[in-house]
């Protein structure tokens, strides 16, 4: 298929065609790059972080066992043993994952919600992998370690629904105002990094969830689960609850993300490098 692609545009001598186009709806770059944006380039992917990470476990592991182990099973693997030494809960992860032959930006774009997402895009879009409010309370609760960038939540700052000049009243002020003087200085910082979990983002507890109470989650997706009563009692029910209860049902939640649409068998392949499909 990507060698099909790929004759197909020499043979356009470095001008696109409508054929060629449609085969890769997100390509940016010159005519002369043949490359297919992967899903590592796309707009959500473009912080993620922790791939040298990543890359040096999987040559450790090709190293004594070499064309098992997918990488989207170190991956799951690497996921739960970095939220385990931050001291939070463990789940189990079953193996046996195959990685895809295909990479698409615009399947990453498609399939991740952004963190303007109201609460019924965040409903339909967890619905349609198989996962519930419920999945959606606690998987969010991940929000409770790690950073961000301002450009993920500026405009609740800056140019709320597009107008200059709007905040967002679901945000707190007081917690605006501070991240407007201290943090995101302007709505083109796309360097400054914010804890999600402003004191406690090393921590896997429970004071994400608080703090989304007090309207201080930093993505409108955070405000938006306290936007339907369902979700909202799920907080209230976790903040009152014990630390070991939210392990025990973020580690459920954990298991059950971790075996949407998952490639078993002959399908796929195992990738002999992860940030590329076999040649
Ligand atoms: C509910 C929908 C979700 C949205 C809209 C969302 C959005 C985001 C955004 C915008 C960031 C910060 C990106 C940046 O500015 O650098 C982020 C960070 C993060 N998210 Fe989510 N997220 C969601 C669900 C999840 C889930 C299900 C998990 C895992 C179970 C998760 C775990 C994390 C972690 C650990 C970070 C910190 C990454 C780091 O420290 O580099 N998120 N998320």
């Amino acid at each position: 298929m990507c060698s099909f692609r790929k004759d197909a545009l020499v043979q356009q001598k470095g001008t696109y065609s409508v054929a060629v186009k449609s085969l890769r709806p997100i390509y940016a770059g010159p005519a002369t790059d043949l490359r297919p944006q992967t899903e590592k380039v796309a707009v959500p992917n473009q912080t993620l972080r922790g791939f040298s990470f990543i890359d040096g476990v999987k040559k450790a592991v090709e190293a004594e066992c070499p064309g098992v182990v997918s990488c989207a099973d170190i991956v799951a693997l690497v996921a739960r043993d970095s939220v385990v030494v931050t001291g939070g809960p463990y789940w189990n992860v079953p193996t046996g994952r195959r990685d895809g032959r295909e990479s698409n930006a615009s399947e990453a774009l498609a399939n991740i919600p952004p963190p303007t997402s109201n609460f019924s895009s965040l409903q339909t879009s967890f619905a349609s992998k198989g996962l519930d409010l419920k999945d959606l309370v606690l998987l969010s609760g991940a929000h409770t370690i790690g950073i961000s960038h301002c450009p993920s939540f500026s405009s609740r700052l800056y140019n709320f629904t597009g107008i200059w000049g709007k905040q967002d009243p679901s945000l707190d002020r007081e917690y605006a105002a501070n991240l407007k003087t201290k943090k995101c200085k302007s709505i083109n910082d796309n360097t400054t990094i914010v804890e999600m979990d402003p004191g406690s983002s090393g921590k896997f507890d429970l004071s994400y969830f608080q703090l989304v109470l007090k309207r201080k989650g930093l993505f409108q997706s955070d405000a938006a689960l306290t936007t339907s009563a369902t979700t909202k009692s799920l907080i209230n029910q976790l903040v009152h609850g014990s630390l070991k209860q939210f392990y025990a049902e973020f580690g459920v939640a954990m298991e059950k993300m971790g075996k949407i649409e998952v490639k078993t068998g002959s399908v796929g392949e195992i990738r002999k490098h992860c940030a590329a499909v076999n040649s």
